[in-house]
């Protein structure tokens, strides 16, 4: 008679073999990498705000070097998509689609296709743009019912078209969805964060939806916008909050699409949200949108 062995119950205790810390090291690695491009990349477009005398282009140029040396964007993208697991548990499109699938149409927008709301009915499409998507499969599990084009301005696979959102053309047919995620933090200049904004608006069918994605301290520990005054600014350009989350580290929020704006109008005139100091503190950050 053989006798069964018996399995060993698993430890209670969390052990940390080197594979932990491994993974641990890359983790914080990438995040370091991540934050450092940050800083480089807001000193970088502020600098260039400035009249170029030689400190400016010196700092300018060392600051193209460390960017160089720390292996450029394709570098932070790569560092970007490693973390995503740990920093919210997959990618952040997760929480868009369980909020879209939530979401019930009002009676009044019955007959409005474009009142975006749960999953399209007879079989039809969402119209879906992913900008500073750095991979193109964030959509593809649901790629019966949102037709998703990706773009970014280093692409890391063949399905993310190369552009710059800011010179992509505003298409004849708008589209239905448009996502921010992680982006808006990345543009350098609080003026162009503002205008990309200005442009989601322009990109979108009324009534339809815009997915933006933050880190926490953006509006949590800035000293020059907090969650109440970027809804504000959001208003300004024509979106309501349907809904929002916040994690530890991420703010997700979820706008619809209620107005048109004018952009060179909003552009030409004096800002409505300039930088204004509204929390101070050593430790806030300055995470800042001017519009
Ligand atoms: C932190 S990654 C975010 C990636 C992904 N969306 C996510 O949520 O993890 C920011 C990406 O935005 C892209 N990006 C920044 N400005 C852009 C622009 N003007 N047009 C297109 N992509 C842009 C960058 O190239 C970078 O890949």
């Amino acid at each position: 008679m053989t006798l069964k062995r018996k399995r060993l119950p698993k430890p209670v205790v969390a052990t940390t073999n080197n594979k932990t810390i491994r993974k641990k090291k890359t983790h914080q690695f990438s995040q370091a990498l991540i934050s450092k491009f940050h800083v480089l990349n807001k000193e970088k477009e502020r600098l260039k705000q400035q009249p170029q005398n030689s400190e400016v282009i010196e700092r300018l140029n060392e600051i193209e070097k460390t960017i160089e040396h720390m292996g450029g964007l394709d570098a932070y993208q790569k560092a970007s998509l490693l973390g995503q697991d740990k920093r919210r548990g997959g990618d952040s499109s997760k929480w868009f689609i369980k909020q879209l699938l939530s979401l019930k149409k009002p009676t009044e927008f019955e007959n409005d296709d474009n009142y975006i709301a749960g999953k399209p009915s007879n079989s039809k499409t969402y119209s879906l743009l992913d900008i500073g998507a750095v991979s193109g499969s964030n959509y593809s599990k649901e790629g019966k019912w949102i037709k998703a084009k990706a773009i970014d301005l280093n692409p890391q696979d063949s399905l993310v078209e190369k552009a710059d959102f800011f010179e992509y053309p505003i298409p004849a047919e708008k589209y239905q969805i448009l996502c921010l995620s992680l982006v808006i933090n990345f543009v350098g200049d609080n003026k162009k964060r503002g205008i990309m904004i200005a442009r989601a608006n322009k990109f979108l069918v009324k009534n339809g939806l815009l997915f933006i994605v933050l880190p926490n301290p953006c509006v949590n520990n800035s000293r020059y916008c907090t969650d109440e005054h970027f809804k504000k600014i959001l208003d300004y350009l024509g979106f309501t909050l349907v809904t929002s989350h916040v994690s530890r580290k991420l703010v997700y929020y979820l706008f619809r699409k209620i107005k048109d704006i004018n952009i060179q109008k909003i552009q030409k005139a004096k800002p409505k949200f300039p930088k204004v100091l509204l929390n101070d503190g050593v430790s806030r950050n300055n995470f800042c949108v001017v519009i």
